[in-house]
C-alpha cells in the first residue's frame, strides 16, 4: 500500500480547469444549486484564456448585416467539412445569447458610437454564405477579450458559491471497473497533500497542449493534462492531427499578435513589400481563414521571399492605421510588440511567423459535453460521469480548422451546455459510492514511481526533444517522410521517459515533479497528433499533407480516434462526422445543400 494520506471531498460536480470553459461550466453548475468544486493548477485569472485577444464571434449585426446561418456556413467551411453540423448549428444559434449574457455578467466590451458592442472583421467570417463582404462578427473588449471574460466569469462563479481548489494538480481520473468516472485525485502543490474528489460528474476543461511544440502562442501551463488522464483511462482522443498554426506569432519568441490587427486593416508583406495574400486569396486576402494564411506565409518564405537576415519570417504592417485607433483597439499587441521585439507599431512592421496556437482535436464529446467512448455499434456511446469542454474537448465545432474568435464562443456556449446536461443527468438525491480504494492505490503508485524516478535523463531535455520532433515533422506542411520520421522519433522519446531522473523528491512546490507529470501528458498528446497525422492520407484544414494535397471526402470525411497504451503503442480508429444539422429548413434551420462540401476558396 502506498503511504500517502488521502483527504476526501464529496461533490456533485468537479470541474478540472478554470479557463473560460471551466469557469462557465462551474458557474452553470453552481447556478443550479449543484455542489460544485473547481480544481485548477493555476489561479483562475491566470488561465490561458487570459491571452485570447481579438474577440468572440456572434452574429449580432451591430456593424452591418449578419445572421446565425452565415456564421454556421462559415464555420462549416472553415472546418473544411470535418465539423459536426449539429454542434455547429447549436453554437452559431446560441452565440448572440451568449454574448449578451456576458455583457450582463459585466464583460467590458468596447462600444460603437451609439453604445452597442463593438465588432471587428476576422478571418473566414463572411456574409451571404461566403459571397458577400467580410462580416464584422468578432465582439471585442479592445484586444484583451479573453482577459475581460475570465475575470468576469471568475467573479460570477464566486458569487454563486462555487468552491475553488487553486494550485491543485489533477493526477488521474478514478474510473470504476464498469467504466464510470467517479472522481479525480489531485496533488495540492503548496503543501504536498493528496486529495480525492469523489463526484457524480467530472468535467475536464484543462485546455490544449500547445507546449507539445517548440514554438507556440500557448502558456507554459498548456500541457494537455485532461488528454493525458483520458488516454491513461484507456479512452480515445479525437482528431488530434489537426493543430492550428496562428499566422502571426511574434518571430523568435511566439506570443500572439491578434488577427484583429488584420481585421482593423493591417496586412502582411513579403521581402518585396508585396501584399502577397492578394495573389492567394483574391476575395478575402489577409482575412482568409487561418490555415490558408499560414500556408501562404510559409510558401512565401520557402520561395525565398521571407523578410529579415535569414529570410525566414514575414512583416505585419499596421503603421498606416491612425495611432488613436491602435491605442483604443489594439493596445495589448502594441505593448507585446514593444516588449518582445522592440517594435513601435506606429512606425514599423511586426516580424511574425506561423506559430502553433490551438488543438482542434480533443476529448471526443457530444454537443452537451458528454465524453464519448465510441464502439462499432454506437459511435456516440457516452462515458457515464465524465464530461469535457473547451480546447480540451472536441465536440466537434472546429473540425479540421478553427475560425478565429470561435474559440471564446466555444468556451461559453459549450461550457454552459455541459452544465445544462449535468443538471439533467445528475441524481441529486443519490449517495456517492464508497471511495474507490483500488483505483486510488494504482494512481498513487504511478505518482510515487514518477516522483522517485532515478534514471539518467533530464526531463527538460526530453521535453525539448519532443518539442523539436513535433516542430520539425508535424508543422504547417507535412509529408509522408516527415510524419514517418516524427512517429519514429516520438516512439524513441517515449522509451526515454522510462529513464527519466526526477531530482527533487519533496512534495511541496516541487516544479521538477510537476513538469515531469506534465511531460507525461504532453508525450501522450504528441503521440496522438503524430500518429493520427501519419495515417491521414489527404489534406484538410490544418493538415496540409504535401504527398496528398487534395481533400478526400470519400475516404477521410471521418473523425480519427487515437488511443495510446502504457508502452506507447498507438491504435487508431474512426467515427462518422455528424452531417445532419439540429433542425430542418421547415423548423427554421439551414438547407443541408448550402453546407455540402465544395472546393474551399477565399
Ligand atoms: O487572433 C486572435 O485574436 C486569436 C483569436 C482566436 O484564436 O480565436
Amino acid at each position: 500500500m502506498s503511504s500517502y494520506k488521502i483527504i476526501d471531498h464529496e461533490y456533485d460536480v468537479v470541474v478540472v480547469g478554470a479557463g473560460g470553459a471551466g469557469l462557465r461550466a462551474t458557474l452553470g453548475m453552481a447556478e443550479q444549486g449543484l455542489k460544485t468544486a473547481c480544481v485548477t493548477k493555476v489561479f483562475p485569472t491566470r488561465s490561458h484564456t487570459v491571452a485570447a485577444q481579438g474577440g468572440i464571434a456572434a452574429s449580432l449585426g451591430n456593424m452591418g448585416p449578419d445572421n446565425w446561418k452565415w456564421h454556421m456556413y462559415d464555420t462549416v467551411k472553415g472546418s473544411d467539412w470535418l465539423g459536426d453540423n449539429d454542434t455547429i448549428e447549436y453554437v452559431a444559434r446560441e452565440a448572440p445569447r451568449a454574448v449578451y449574457e456576458l455583457e450582463h455578467y459585466g464583460v467590458p466590451f468596447s462600444r460603437t458610437e451609439d453604445g452597442k458592442i463593438y465588432q471587428r472583421p476576422f478571418g473566414g467570417h463572411t456574409t451571404e454564405y461566403g459571397e458577400g463582404p467580410p462580416s464584422s462578427r468578432a465582439c471585442a473588449a479592445a484586444d484583451r477579450t479573453g482577459h475581460a471574460m475570465l475575470h468576469t466569469l471568475y467573479g460570477q462563479s464566486l458569487k454563486h458559491n462555487a468552491e475553488f481548489y487553486i494550485e491543485y494538480f489533477a493526477l488521474d481520473l478514478i474510473m470504476s471497473d464498469e467504466g464510470e468516472c467517479q472522481g479525480i485525485i489531485a496533488w495540492k502543490l503548496d503543501d504536498g497533500t493528496i486529495h480525492r474528489f469523489n463526484a457524480k460528474m467530472v468535467v475536464l476543461a484543462t485546455g490544449g497542449a500547445g507546449r507539445t511544440y517548440f514554438s507556440c502562442t500557448s502558456a507554459h501551463t498548456c500541457t494537455g493534462d485532461g488528454a493525458g488522464m483520458v488516454l491513461r483511462a484507456g479512452l480515445p482522443m479525437q482528431d488530434m492531427e489537426f493543430v492550428q498554426f496562428h499566422p502571426t506569432g511574434i518571430y523568435g519568441v511566439g506570443p500572439l499578435i491578434t488577427e484583429g490587427v488584420r481585421g482593423e486593416g493591417g496586412y502582411l508583406t513579403n521581402s518585396e513589400g508585396e501584399r502577397f495574400m492578394e495573389r492567394y486569396a483574391p476575395t478575402y486576402k489577409d482575412l482568409a481563414s487561418r490555415d490558408v494564411v499560414s500556408r501562404c506565409m510559409t510558401q512565401e518564405i520557402r520561395d525565398g521571399r521571407g523578410v529579415g537576415k535569414k529570410g525566414d519570417h514575414i512583416n505585419l504592417n499596421l503603421s498606416h492605421l491612425p495611432a488613436e485607433a491602435i491605442h483604443e483597439r489594439l493596445p495589448g499587441i502594441a505593448e507585446s510588440a514593444r516588449i518582445f521585439c522592440g517594435v513601435d507599431v506606429t512606425k514599423e512592421p511586426i516580424p511574425v511567423i506561423p506559430t502553433a496556437h490551438y488543438n482542434m482535436g480533443g476529448i471526443p464529446t457530444n454537443l452537451w459535453g458528454e465524453v464519448l467512448n465510441p464502439t462499432k455499434d454506437d459511435p456516440d456511446a457516452v462515458v457515464p460521469g465524465l464530461m469535457a469542454c473547451g480546447e480540451a474537448a472536441s465536440a466537434s465545432l472546429h473540425g479540421s480548422n478553427r475560425l478565429g474568435t470561435n474559440s471564446l464562443l466555444d468556451l461559453v456556449v459549450l461550457g454552459r451546455a455541459t452544465s445544462i446536461r449535468a443538471g439533467k443527468v445528475i441524481d441529486r438525491e443519490a449517495e456517492l459510492p464508497e471511495p474507490n480504494e483500488a483505483k486510488t492505490e494504482a494512481i498513487m503508485e504511478r505518482f510515487d514511481r514518477i516522483r522517485h524516478a532515478d534514471g539518467s535523463k533530464n526531463p527538460a531535455e526530453v521535453r525539448l526533444n519532443m518539442q523539436w520532433a513535433m516542430q520539425n515533422n508535424a508543422a504547417v506542411f507535412r509529408t509522408s517522410e516527415t510524419l514517418a520520421e516524427g512517429c519514429k522519433e516520438l516512439s524513441e522519446i517515449w522509451k526515454e521517459m522510462e529513464d527519466i531522473k526526477v531530482t527533487d523528491r519533496s512534495l511541496i512546490w516541487n516544479s521538477d515533479l510537476m513538469e515531469t507529470l506534465e511531460l507525461h501528458n504532453l508525450m501522450a498528446n504528441a503521440m496522438t497528433i503524430m500518429y493520427g497525422a501519419e495515417a491521414r492520407k489527404e489534406s484538410r484544414g490544418a493538415h496540409a499533407h504535401e504527398d496528398y494535397p487534395e481533400r478526400d471526402d470519400e475516404h477521410w470525411r471521418i473523425h480519427t480516434l487515437a488511443k495510446v497504451d502504457d508502452s506507447g503503442n498507438v491504435t487508431l480508429d474512426y467515427r462518422p462526422v455528424h452531417i445532419q444539422p439540429l433542425t430542418t429548413p421547415e423548423e427554421g434551420g439551414i438547407d443541408v445543400a448550402k453546407i455540402a462540401p465544395k472546393v474551399r476558396v477565399y
